[in-house]
């Protein structure tokens, strides 16, 4: 079993998404082992995507999720990162996959819906980042 970390963001908690989300994460069979909604300050954005701070979408992104509430989880399934990005879809909505929550519900390549840990090393830097180990229950 492996376990990622994801994120509704706030362009679709704002728009009513968090259930039809919610929904496609179980049914992919994916277990929810931790979830809260909570509202980013800008320092905890920033310090969240610390490894794009030299990008030119920094300022914007970290502006972007900190404005409304986002909803965070930990999720639990084989394979559980790898599959996390494929039913998300690829960054830019224009490139992703008809049935992706990207293709689906993105605004935009910035509002894009959705986030989610990008390799094992990621997961671990990004669970503990929001959840305490009293927070995460199998
Ligand atoms: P990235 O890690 O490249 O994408 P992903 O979320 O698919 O792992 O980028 C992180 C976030 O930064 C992305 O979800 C949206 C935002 N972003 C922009 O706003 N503009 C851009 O050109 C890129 C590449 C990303």
């Amino acid at each position: 079993m492996e376990r990622t970390f994801a994120i509704i963001k706030p362009d679709a908690v704002e728009r009513g998404l968090t259930g039809k989300i919610l929904d496609r994460i179980e049914e992919k069979g994916f277990k929810i082992v931790g979830m809260k909604k909570i509202h980013l300050t800008r320092s905890q954005a920033e310090g969240f995507y610390y490894v794009h701070k030299e990008r030119p979408f920094f300022n914007d992104l970290c502006s972007f999720m900190s404005r409304s509430p986002v909803v965070v989880l930990c999720l639990e399934k084989e394979n559980a990162i790898a599959d996390w990005r494929t039913l998300m879809g690829a960054t830019n909505p224009a490139n992703a996959e008809p049935g992706t929550i990207r293709k689906d519900f993105a605004k935009n390549i910035e509002e894009n819906s959705s986030h989610g840990s990008d390799a094992p090393e990621t997961a671990a830097f990004e669970i503990p980042y929001f959840f305490n180990s009293f927070e995460l229950v199998g």
